[in-house]
């Protein structure tokens, strides 16, 4: 890849670079192979007979992936290339040996500084042209965990013009513990966060980790515990660490739930969801979306489908009166990496027989999986649940246009070529929500 030589970073070291070799023996967590040393067991020893040496010693720009030369192995002399994000800090490099299991520092390089060290890390800004190759080479990406980013944030970028706003609900970059990821997504997406608002929820990959308060126990975000997500993007909550909130935007009220910490009745968040969903306007904002990453309604995925609930556990139960009681228009998940559309549905019941043209009151919630943005892209059922009207093994996202305050269109695009594959309408006069504001909110006989 290109970059100015000015920028470049050259790492001579005069011995073997074992650690790159060595096979994997110990366990730690992470996808990453850096994640595998067990540096809780390093040992220093320096050695005269080992050095480093880091040029140039003052630079400005960014992190890649390194390359080396390849015959270090027989020389004992070896050299790498990268570039470095401006850091405040400055930044030395470190020999080992020992492999990943018994690493042992042997070596350690003069100092590199930075040119503007002062820089503001927060909000991240475009770094130029050289940084945004670094993904498209592919060489920034470790283990190509999402093929399907690029074509979405370029299909995104083309239609810009007649976007106003974005929601990016949960797994996020999916660093996993590892800030490059963070810089490199930032940036990716930097040219739709420049200009309209960019709004993102909590996933299992910004959040969880065992014995953090998490409400799921696994350990997906590499110890980030949310901490990162928060840090990067400003969202309009009440208290950052729980990522659930409330944000209008023209006519439509959002109302984003954290899947990640509890929402199931009796608990901070059900109030959170509750009050949301009742205090809209619908004279104001005659939309009503809820958001949560993990899907809380409705999914025929086979990893749904194998438990036999085709949702997380609990999800409907806690929730489906507040969606039927407040008319919750369309509810959006993430989390399993495809796309697909229900029926206006109410307690597992179609409530509608209609598929592209809804008109009046929407008896149901209509509920959508856009989990399609990037990652490697998961199956369905081979039974096709009743209330499931389409489902995609594609990348793509969900565009949605408010035309006025009783006319609505949805349209699924793929990201590979910015098409409509699936869409509807919601046709519907004031009265039919103006019914429902508040508490008094007649009840729905599902059946219609
Ligand atoms: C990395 O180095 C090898 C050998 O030195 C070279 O063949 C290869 O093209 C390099 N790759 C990149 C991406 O620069
Ligand atoms: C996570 O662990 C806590 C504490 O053991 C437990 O209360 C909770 O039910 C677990 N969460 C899930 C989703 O299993
Ligand atoms: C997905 O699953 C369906 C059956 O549910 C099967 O027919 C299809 O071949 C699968 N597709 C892929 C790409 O695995
Ligand atoms: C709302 O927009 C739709 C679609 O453009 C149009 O057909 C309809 O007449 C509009 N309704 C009102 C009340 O303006
Ligand atoms: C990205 O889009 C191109 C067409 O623009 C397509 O050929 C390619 O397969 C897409 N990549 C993925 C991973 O879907
Ligand atoms: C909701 O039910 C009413 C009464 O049965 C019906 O007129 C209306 O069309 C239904 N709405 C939709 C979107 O199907």
């Amino acid at each position: 890849m290109a970059a100015s030589s000015s920028k470049l970073v050259r790492l001579l070291a005069c011995f073997l670079l074992i650690l790159l070799a060595a096979a994997s023996t110990a366990a730690g967590h992470g996808v990453q192979p850096l994640s595998r040393i067990a540096i809780h067991r390093a040992r220093v020893a320096l050695e005269a007979s080992a050095a480093v040496w880091a040029s140039p010693e003052l630079l400005g720009s960014k992190y890649q992936f390194a390359n080396y030369s390849s015959d270090y192995g027989k020389s004992g002399k070896g050299a790498l290339k990268f570039l470095l994000i401006n850091q405040r800090q400055d930044f030395s490099f470190a020999l080992f040996t020992g492999g990943l299991s018994n690493p042992t520092l042997v070596a350690v390089s003069n100092k590199i500084a930075f040119a503007n060290p002062k820089a503001p890390v927060y909000p991240r800004l475009a770094q130029g042209k050289s940084w945004n190759e670094a993904e498209r080479d592919g060489s920034n990406e470790y283990s190509n965990y999402q093929p399907g980013s690029l074509n979405t944030t370029d299909t995104l970028i083309k239609d810009l013009d007649n976007i106003d706003i974005v929601f990016h609900i949960g797994d996020i970059s999916y660093a996993n513990g590892y800030i490059s990821q963070w810089d490199q997504f930032t940036q990716q997406v930097e040219e739709i966060t420049s200009r309209v608002p960019y709004m993102i929820a909590s996933g299992n990959h910004e959040r969880d980790w065992p014995n953090t308060g998490s409400f799921y126990n696994g350990t997906d975000s590499g110890g980030e515990c949310g901490v990162l997500a928060e840090t990067m993007y400003y969202t309009p909550t009440e208290n950052r660490a729980n990522y659930w909130y409330s944000t209008d935007y023209g006519m439509f009220r959002f109302c984003v739930a954290d899947s990640e910490h509890d929402w199931r009745e009796g608990t901070e968040q059900y109030k959170f969801i509750e009050n949301c969903l009742a205090t809209v306007d619908r004279k104001k904002q005659p939309w009503l979306i809820f958001m949560a990453h993990r899907v809380l309604g409705y999914s025929s995925d086979f990893f749904y489908a194998q438990s036999g609930l085709f949702q997380e556990p609990m999800g409907r139960e806690s929730l489906q009166k507040l969606w039927q009681k407040y008319r919750v228009d369309l509810a959006f998940y993430g989390h399993v990496h495809n796309y697909e559309r229900t029926c206006p549905v109410y307690e597992k019941q179609c409530v509608s027989s209609e598929k592209s043209h809804y008109t009046g009151t929407m008896n149901g919630t209509i509920h959508l999986v856009v989990g399609g943005g990037g990652s490697h892209l998961s199956n369905f059922s081979v039974e096709v649940p009743e209330w499931s009207v389409y489902r995609e093994m594609d990348y793509g996202f969900v565009k949605l246009t408010a035309f006025n305050y009783s006319s609505l269109l949805y349209e699924y695009k793929r990201s590979s070529d910015g098409k409509v594959y699936d869409s509807f309408t919601v046709h519907r006069e004031y009265r039919d929500v103006l019914a429902c504001v508040k508490d008094s909110c007649p009840p729905i006989t599902p059946g219609a």
